[in-house]
């Protein structure tokens, strides 16, 4: 394998978090089976993300839509759009990507949407052709790691379930392969079954990982 990205968005830390503790099933995995696998891990809740604020999007539109060098921006606009283009350039130069989110109020923590709009850059990483966008990061692969407290799968809620959907559209418009979902789900309706729930998706996430050890990304 090539380097892989370990990307986090739990506040809870791994003593609490179910989520995290199935990453490290995953993350371990890889330690042991790939060992020259190069790891890096990013905790979105300690990241300095770039959010879309007034001077980002300021800086987004001039610079994608009038043309302006990145000198004839305000400071703060060319200190917002660097550190957008660091995240997103830091994430290029991976080739495999491992997300652990929860599901919040149906969808992902905040974070998580923060740093994949950091990530949507025309011309970096997707580009408009005459046929539509078109993602250029094809050939890399990605997992989620998904915790939920109700359950969604085979139930009505599946429709309502925007977290993993949302991670799935973005990662694939920008042409990277979702190689699967592990979902750790009904954590909060059934706490006497959780760690029989943690365990059997720490299992499908050893799995998982030898699957994308044996997965070769194309450059
Ligand atoms: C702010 C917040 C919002 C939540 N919203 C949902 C939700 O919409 N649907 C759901 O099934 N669980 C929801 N939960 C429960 C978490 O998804 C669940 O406890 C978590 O996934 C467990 O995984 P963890 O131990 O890795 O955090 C919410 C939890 C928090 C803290």
């Amino acid at each position: 394998m090539g380097k892989l990205l370990y990307i986090t968005a739990n506040p809870k830390g791994i003593e609490k978090s179910k989520g995290l503790k199935i990453g490290e099933a995953f993350i371990k995995t890889i330690k042991a089976e790939s060992p020259e696998t190069e790891i890096k891990t990013i905790d979105l809740f300690t990241l300095d993300i770039a959010h879309m604020d007034a001077e980002l999007v300021s800086a987004r539109g001039k610079l994608a839509g009038y043309g302006y060098t990145l000198d004839q921006l305000t400071e703060g606009e060319r200190e917002k759009i660097l550190k957008m283009h660091a995240i997103a350039d830091e994430f290029l130069s991976f080739d495999y990507f491992v997300f652990v989110s929860p599901i919040w109020n149906l969808s992902s923590p905040a974070v998580l949407k923060a740093y994949l709009d950091n990530l949507f850059i025309a011309g970096k990483t997707f580009a408009h052709t005459a046929t539509g966008p078109k993602g250029l990061l094809t050939g890399k692969k990605a997992i989620h790691i998904n915790t939920r407290g109700g359950l969604y799968t085979g139930t009505p809620m599946k429709d309502l379930e925007s977290g993993d959907r949302y991670l799935r559209i973005a990662l694939n418009f920008l042409g990277i392969e979702v190689m699967d979902t592990i979902i750790a789900e009904a954590l909060d309706l059934y706490p006497q079954k959780v760690s029989e729930i943690v365990e059997k998706a720490k299992e499908e996430a050893i799995l998982a990982a030898r699957e994308m050890i044996k997965s070769p990304v194309i450059h």
